[in-house]
């Protein structure tokens, strides 16, 4: 899903060119997906020759897993950013972060490396967003927002300023949150509480 996602964002921001795609899925090796060829598994990523690469995997633990293992055998990685992103001044950008169409990114904030953020997402001035996370489509972190690593922030979710989420953590799609939420915590609603400390 993510895969297709980062493809057609790359294709209309046409500064990458694309080599292909890696995946553990054995049947898909030496098929075309999206029209890009499968050229193997992950583990062969030192045979395909490239410059960089993105993992286009949803689940935050498997892409930080996919990361860290890659980034320990010396892959370099790159951003794919769509072009309606806005970026204000002084944002500060990880590496392998993919940033979809009409997000906005606001002075000052800063995201780790690994993060998604998905179309139309609002990052505010001097958020930070850890390391692995991804914040969903339309959601909207207001200014000075802390996100911890590997943490989802739903679909249409709301933070209110200064608010810090720890990490780990799932914030349910549409919730407001209006108090800090502890690392591992899932909270929904409006406003959000915690449903359930065990994931
Ligand atoms: C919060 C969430 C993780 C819960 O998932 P889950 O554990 O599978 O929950 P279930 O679907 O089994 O629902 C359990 C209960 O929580 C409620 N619930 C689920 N999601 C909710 C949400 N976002 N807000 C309020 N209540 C929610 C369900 O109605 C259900 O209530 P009930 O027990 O009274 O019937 C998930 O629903 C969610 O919102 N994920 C965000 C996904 C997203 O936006 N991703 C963005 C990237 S694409």
């Amino acid at each position: 899903m993510v895969a297709g996602y980062l493809l057609e964002m790359i294709r209309q921001g046409q500064t990458l060119e694309l080599a292909g795609f890696l995946d553990d899925n054995p049947t898909l090796i030496g098929q075309h997906l999206l029209g890009l060829p499968v050229l193997g598994a992950i583990r062969d990523w030192k045979t395909v020759q490239h410059d960089a690469a993105i993992v286009g995997i949803g689940n935050n633990r498997t892409r930080a897993r996919i990361f860290h293992e890659l980034t320990c055998q010396g892959e370099r990685f790159t951003n794919a950013v769509h072009p309606t992103a806005i970026l204000g001044p002084e944002v500060r950008l990880g590496t392998g972060v993919v940033v979809g169409a009409g997000v906005v990114i606001s002075f000052g904030a800063h995201v780790g490396d690994n993060v998604i953020l998905s179309a139309n997402c609002v990052v505010g001035h001097h958020a930070q967003i850890g390391t692995h996370a991804h914040v969903g489509p339309c959601a909207a972190l207001a200014g000075r927002v802390v996100v911890g690593e590997g943490t989802l922030i739903g679909a249409g979710a709301s933070v209110i300023p200064g608010c810090h989420i720890g990490d780990w953590c799932c914030i349910g799609a549409g919730a407001a949150v209006v108090s800090p939420i502890p690392d591992g915590a899932v909270a929904v609603g409006v406003p959000a509480r915690i449903r359930d400390n065990n994931r």
